[in-house]
């Protein structure tokens, strides 16, 4: 499957919207999507190759030399197979070439995959914030009384 990564814009959002509500356990809506648009914020959409089809994509801003993802996602029928550490590694060449120095993130303890993903691409735990995640119940999709714990990790991105 050709694969392409571009800088996410307008074009892709009503997408982001359908694979914000399927894949995400707290999706993102309208207007925090649209709040990530501007100068400080580095996002990329990887799509199919001549075509449009949104596969997933990442946002991040780039503030001091820092730079934080704060979202990476794939659409479910396409995980598994490569794009989110795709797309991750075009994170890391694009924030290297922009002088960036490190790379960081925030993600669930109880997202297995995730924390998988950042291990293999050297990202380091840092921190654990307590209770920082509203807990969704499974069939309501609605914050129940509970919270979780976040793991910080960082990635030095010196050559
Ligand atoms: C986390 C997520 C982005 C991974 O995307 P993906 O395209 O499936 O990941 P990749 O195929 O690039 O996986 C790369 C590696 O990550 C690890 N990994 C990915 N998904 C995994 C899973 N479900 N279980 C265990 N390890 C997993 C594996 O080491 C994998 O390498 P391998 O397939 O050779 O074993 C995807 O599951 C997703 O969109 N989840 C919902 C949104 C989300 O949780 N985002 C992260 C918020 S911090």
């Amino acid at each position: 499957m050709k694969t392409l990564i571009v800088p996410f814009s307008e074009r892709y959002l009503a997408q982001t919207l359908i694979i914000e509500k399927q894949a995400q356990p707290n999706p993102w809506n309208e207007k925090i999507i649209r709040s990530c648009f501007g100068r400080r914020y580095m996002n990329f959409a990887l799509t199919l190759a001549n075509s449009d089809q949104l596969l997933g994509y990442v946002f991040s801003d780039h503030v001091a030399g820092e730079v934080s993802i704060m979202n990476i996602c794939i659409s479910p029928q396409y995980q598994r197979k490569g794009f989110a550490k795709q797309l991750l590694n075009h994170l890391v060449s694009h924030s290297q070439a922009i002088n960036a120095e490190t790379l960081w993130l925030e993600v669930r303890e109880s997202n297995i995959a995730a924390r998988a993903l950042y291990n293999e691409l050297d990202f380091n735990e840092i921190a654990v914030r307590k209770n920082y995640y509203p807990v969704i119940s499974a069939n309501q999709k609605k914050p129940i009384n509970n919270k979780e714990n976040a793991i910080v990790m960082s990635r030095d991105l010196a050559f």
